[in-house]
């Protein structure tokens, strides 16, 4: 779940690759709900993708619905894929890309840990027009110095 999804066939389309990501082998590719611990309410979600298998490098990805925003759950979300990507995935790189204008995002990255390695300029065009990316990254030493645990994140399947 990158950017939606949006349409009804785009949430169809999101659901059946989430679906086939668990049986893929190797899996490269994990996709979680973002739920309320106490009320089990579904928020967002999130995920991470092991872009280059073969480099031990992931990225991370997430979005919650608007009416939760700016409650923590951004920054605990990004946490837990960290701690994922390393504890379960051993990967040795975690990148995350962002938008400049994204001040959520760009703090959520910080607060996870990740240091911001640069700015990709007029890398993306949306809605025709181009824009800058920024890059966010954090490696497995720099992580395992911090003593984090893994987070709570648990696939089912
Ligand atoms: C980006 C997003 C995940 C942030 O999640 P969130 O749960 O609101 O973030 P948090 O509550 O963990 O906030 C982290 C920090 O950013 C700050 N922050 C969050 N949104 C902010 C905003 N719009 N403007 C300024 N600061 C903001 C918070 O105050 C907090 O700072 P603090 O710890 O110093 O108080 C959420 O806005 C979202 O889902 N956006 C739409 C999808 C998206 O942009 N995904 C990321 C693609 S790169």
């Amino acid at each position: 779940m990158h950017w939606g999804p949006n349409t009804e066939p785009d949430t169809q389309a999101f659901v059946r690759r989430a679906i086939a990501d668990q049986s893929s082998k190797p899996r490269t590719r994990y996709e979680f709900a973002i739920t309320v611990k106490a009320s089990g309410e579904l928020i967002g979600g999130c995920g991470i993708e092991a872009t280059r298998p073969e480099r031990k490098e992931g990225v991370i990805f997430y979005s919650l619905n608007k009416a939760h925003w700016g409650k923590g759950y951004g920054t605990e979300s990004a946490r837990a894929l960290v701690d994922f990507g390393f504890a379960r995935l051993a990967l040795h790189r975690i990148f995350a890309l962002c938008d400049p204008s994204n001040i959520g995002s760009n703090h959520v990255l910080n607060k996870a840990g990740m240091t911001l390695e640069g700015r990709q300029r007029e890398d993306f065009l949306m809605r025709g027009k181009w824009r800058d990316t920024m890059v966010y990254a954090i490696l497995e030493r720099e992580w395992s110095s911090t003593g984090q645990l893994l987070g709570g994140l648990s696939p089912s399947n």
